[in-house]
């Protein structure tokens, strides 16, 4: 007999049917009823075991954590909170758990502590819907792209080129860390490396995606990115997953009207396929906030605001109006930022983006237009010479979630602001050429997967969203 999924036998009308399952043990109460979970779904399927007439040493393996594979009839349940239910005939134990030492108990577990049992954690019901909401997210991603006519291209994780600029790089070497590998002037000799040249994990895939669109028009990367920032918060990886749309033939304003569709297209296509998940999470959600203080707690709960930046455009400013907005705004003025917004062209600091999206606008917002000298070389200069066409949209208790820009195609404004950068020109000869050889205007974005995942489930910290999170000082499992 194959097996069926939880999944796919509770949506079965239950008539009597011979029925094989394998799962986990969720809970075993009063010797008599299994809550067994696979996977498939949050819920469980409740089997009821005629302990009677069962083998006590089987009994007495059948706790929570343990796999089962179980063989029974599927009947209409005599409880409540359930349709069906499995009436056991057969047992049989395909692997024990010894509940003295299993860390995941039937009972509400700290998420620092599921944290360092990682390995586990997917096992609980958080975990396991909030894999799933990632799961269905990526699929939702590539949906949303092919029907868009997009190509996903895969950009190289390992990489000989260091300009972008967006973080510190992890090195890639099969070098010794000894005296060997120096030079005659003391410094590390990168031609006896493995490519001959000095190498990096990526930080992006932009430059090679750029490379891609200028021949096939519409492509988008998705693949794992690398930044080596000591940046220990709740809202960065220094292994995180982003998906990066890169389009020919597009301005800034094409570029903030696709990026805004796509996370609502998204959204709106996992309200629709994860909907038990969902629910679930808000539950906890609520919970959570039960427990806060009343002014802490959201507005909305978690489907309200799904729902909600489905339904609502993004307000749309300039730095030049976000810089105004923040500079008479009350924090300002009572010394309350840590960063106080004295002079234009500061940097925007999460303070500042939280104050915009959660007391100002109270929606999600995309500032464009940002000053040149706090973004990266390749975005497009503006007429009046000081600020360049990028883009951040910035989410309700997240910050920033996409950034991206209409990137500079004409060679020589190109070469000069490389120049005032002091980058190596000649690193990045093969980027120059796109620009010499047929180039047209284009744009493009990063989207970083787990901060739409936070959004997505309310989780507060981005440790809790991909399986095995790497951060400062912490790359177990
Ligand atoms: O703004 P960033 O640095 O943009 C780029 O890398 C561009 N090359 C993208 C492009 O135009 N193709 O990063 C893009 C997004 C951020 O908005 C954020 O969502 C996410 O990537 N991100 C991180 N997520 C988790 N941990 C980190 N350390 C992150 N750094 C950036
Ligand atoms: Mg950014």
């Amino acid at each position: 007999m194959n097996s069926l999924t939880v999944k796919n036998l509770l949506k079965k009308n239950p008539n009597s049917q011979k029925v094989c399952i394998e799962g986990w043990v969720k809970t075993f109460r009063a010797n008599r009823f299994i809550s067994l979970n696979d996977g498939s779904c949050s819920e469980n399927i409740q089997c009821v075991v005629d302990f009677e007439n069962t083998d006590s040493k089987i009994l007495s393996k059948i706790t929570t954590g343990a796999s089962l594979e179980i063989e029974g009839i599927l009947v209409k349940s005599q409880g409540k909170g359930q349709n069906s239910e499995i009436k056991v005939n057969k047992i049989i134990v395909l692997g024990e758990c010894d509940m003295n030492s299993y860390p995941i108990q039937p009972k509400k577990h700290s998420l620092e502590f599921l944290r360092e049992n990682a390995h586990l954690r997917v096992r609980t019901n958080t975990f396991s819907s909030i894999m799933r909401v990632r799961s269905n997210l990526s699929f939702a991603i590539h949906k949303y792209f092919k029907e868009k006519g997009f190509f996903y291209v895969n950009t190289p994780i390992i990489t000989g080129s260091d300009a972008e600029g967006a973080g510190e790089m992890f090195k890639v070497t099969t070098l010794e860390i000894n005296k060997s590998s120096l030079n005659k002037q003391n410094e590390i000799d990168y031609n006896q490396d493995f490519f001959g040249k000095e190498t990096n994990l990526t930080v992006s895939g932009q430059l090679e995606a750029e490379s891609l669109a200028m021949g096939l028009g519409k492509v988008y990367t998705f693949g794992p990115t690398f930044r080596a920032e000591n940046s220990n918060t709740s809202r960065h990886l220094a292994e995180f997953w982003m998906i990066e749309p890169e389009m020919a033939f597009y301005d800034l304003e094409n570029n903030m009207e696709l990026a805004e569709e796509f996370i609502k297209s998204v959204i709106k296509d996992l309200t629709e396929e994860c909907k038990e998940d969902l629910e679930y999470l808000n539950k906890r959600l609520l919970d959570e906030d039960k427990t806060k203080p009343r002014n802490e707690r959201n507005e909305l709960n978690l489907l309200e605001r799904l729902d909600f930046v489905i339904n609502n455009d993004f307000k749309k400013i300039t730095y030049t109006e976000a810089f105004d907005i923040l500079k008479n705004s009350k924090p300002n003025k009572k010394k309350k930022f840590k960063f106080p917004i004295l002079e234009w062209g500061v940097d925007l600091q999460s303070e500042h983006e939280r104050f915009l999206v959660e007391k100002h606008f109270r929606k999600p917002v995309i500032i464009y237009d940002y000053p040149a000298k706090i973004k990266a070389f390749y975005m497009r200069m503006n007429e009046d010479g000081k600020t360049v066409k990028a883009m951040d949209i910035l989410f309700p208790g997240i910050g920033e979630i996409v950034g991206g820009s209409q990137r500079e195609e004409r060679l020589d404004v190109l070469k000069s602001r490389i120049k005032d950068l002091n980058i190596e020109e000649k690193e990045l000869w093969w980027y120059l050429d796109l620009r010499k050889y047929g180039t047209v205007k284009h744009s493009g974005f990063g989207l970083g997967l787990e901060r739409l995942i936070l959004f997505a489930t309310g989780m507060s910290n981005i440790r809790d969203v991909i399986p095995f999170p790497r951060t400062p000082k912490s790359a177990e499992f």
